[in-house]
């Protein structure tokens, strides 16, 4: 049973999530599409959906708190509010634009597990990295478990190359297949790819081996196109 999540990212309203998960929720009721599908909505969206039990809500970040003092970041308090149990850790993203290392992303990553979340815990090297070589690589991406227990029983993994997320530009399959059998190799876990997965290129993501499911932005925001993707994912099967 492959898995299929969305990450909105900074993107999408309050009224526009809700519009999207209720159409998506409709249509995995009535299709009897039963893949694991996840949303990542803003934060400024979260709420407590009504959804079928294989469509799940989560958050983009979550700082290793209940409360406090840390502006601009929400807490379990406010996870927990919606029933929300899923997050979304070390995206890229927070990695090389916002700024997170890899001991806040540690920090992160237990004080979740330590509340059983459902974690998609993502990694993935820049260009320059890939450029140095395949043991350059897979160097990089071993330092980004530092910290990280990969016995975790609710831990599912995402390789996302930094240099394939939001280009348009996905990695190639040989790559995918390169890499996903390493990680696959060490640590048996669910393994999504993302970066550029789309209509186009899906189906042919997903039939790599050791490619668990997709971990997709740009081209899942929109819910034509998602629901499509859902439908290819549980062809899959
Ligand atoms: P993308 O983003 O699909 O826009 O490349 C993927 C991600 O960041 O998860």
């Amino acid at each position: 049973m492959k898995i299929i999540a969305s990450n909105f990212k900074t993107n999408h309203t309050r009224k526009t999530t809700n519009s999207f998960i209720t159409n998506l929720n409709d249509f995995l009721q009535s299709t009897n599409i039963n893949n694991e599908v996840y949303i990542f909505p803003p934060a400024t969206a979260l709420d407590s959906f009504d959804t079928v039990s294989n469509l799940s809500i989560g958050v983009q970040n979550g700082y290793f708190t209940k409360n406090g003092s840390f502006t601009g970041e929400i807490g379990t308090d406010q996870i927990e509010e919606f029933g929300i149990k899923t997050i979304l850790i070390g995206h890229s993203e927070r990695r090389h634009i916002l700024g997170e290392d890899q001991k806040t992303i540690a920090l992160k990553y237990n004080y979740y597990k330590a509340l059983g979340y459902k974690i998609i815990y993502c990694i993935g090297e820049p260009l320059e990295v890939k450029q140095s070589g395949l043991t350059e690589t897979l160097g990089y991406i071993w330092e980004q478990f530092d910290g990280i227990d990969l016995n975790y029983e609710n831990l599912i993994l995402a390789y996302e190359p930094v240099w394939a997320i939001g280009t348009g530009i996905s990695a190639t399959i040989e790559d995918i297949a390169t890499i996903h059998k390493k990680i696959k190799k060490k640590i048996s876990k669910p393994l999504l790819y993302g970066g550029s997965v789309k209509l186009a290129n899906i189906q042919e993501i997903l039939n790599i081996p050791n490619v668990d499911g997709t971990l997709i932005g740009t081209a899942s925001w929109q819910i034509d196109d998602f629901k499509e993707m859902c439908k290819i994912t549980n062809n899959i099967n």
